[in-house]
């Protein structure tokens, strides 16, 4: 029973460790971003150190998963040192019917899709409440943009009609700064139709370096959600 626990990070936690557990020794593993995958981390970690997994290297999508593998003794490597990525594990933003998703509410989509995309197995871990009928109706997508073309992309999206803002730092002054040195804008659309059309027209517009919708990249998703007040995880 929950009690006591908060229910959206038991069903975080459990979706995180299930993803974790069905990695297998030797692969090489796509670590996603945010809090949901700082779960997946943490279990392949413990599952290195009591034996039960070996040989894993991991392919970070941000400076967070960076440290957290560090911290979690998972090995790194890069995508100039390996040919494939066996698996990766990622979160995401929302989720919708077809597997298709907005990502980068941890602004580090443009490194997430370089890894995801290249997986042989994508796994997403979300809790229930990513769950959408349509992409874009609940969560705003995070475009990143190069800071000098700010204006001109925001014109552009705004042009699409799009309600744009620059996403700002928490506890630091001015706007978020991406692992690669850029900005980012959230863009509100009222539901995004065509997800697949709306991904290329965005990354199309000269300063977008890339967007956070991810089309046909989804092979699974792991489902977090509370069932007779305990944390159990389904497969979509
Ligand atoms: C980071 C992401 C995250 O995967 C997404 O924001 C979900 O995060 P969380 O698991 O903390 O809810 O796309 O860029």
């Amino acid at each position: 029973m929950l009690s006591g626990t908060d229910p959206v990070k038991l069903m975080k936690q459990q979706v995180g460790f299930t993803a974790a557990d069905r990695v297998q020794s030797g692969a090489i593993v796509g670590l996603g971003t945010g809090s949901t995958t700082a779960y997946a981390i943490q279990r392949l970690g413990d599952r290195l150190k009591s034996g039960d997994l070996k040989d894993i290297k991991g392919i970070p999508t941000s400076f967070q998963a960076s440290v957290l593998a560090k911290q979690y003794g998972i090995p790194l490597t890069t995508l100039d040192e390996v040919d494939r990525i066996d698996v990766a594990i990622d979160g995401a933003d929302e989720v919708d019917p077809q597997k298709n998703l907005i990502k980068g509410g941890g602004a580090a989509h443009t490194r997430e899709k370089v890894v995801d995309s290249l997986a042989e197995l994508f796994i997403v871990v979300v809790d229930s409440s990513k769950l959408v009928t349509a992409l874009g109706t609940t969560f705003a997508l995070p475009v990143e943009v190069l800071p000098m073309a700010i204006a001109p992309v925001t014109r552009a999206l705004e042009a699409l009609g799009g309600t744009v803002e620059l996403r700002m730092g928490v506890k630091k002054d001015g706007p978020v700064i991406t692992d690669q040195g850029n900005m980012v804008l959230d863009v509100t659309f009222a539901a995004i139709a065509n997800p697949a059309e709306m991904e290329v027209t965005i990354n199309n517009i000269p300063g977008v370096l890339e967007n956070g919708l991810f089309v046909n990249v989804t092979d699974v998703v792991l489902i977090g959600e509370i069932k007779d007040g305990e944390a159990i995880v389904r497969e979509m």
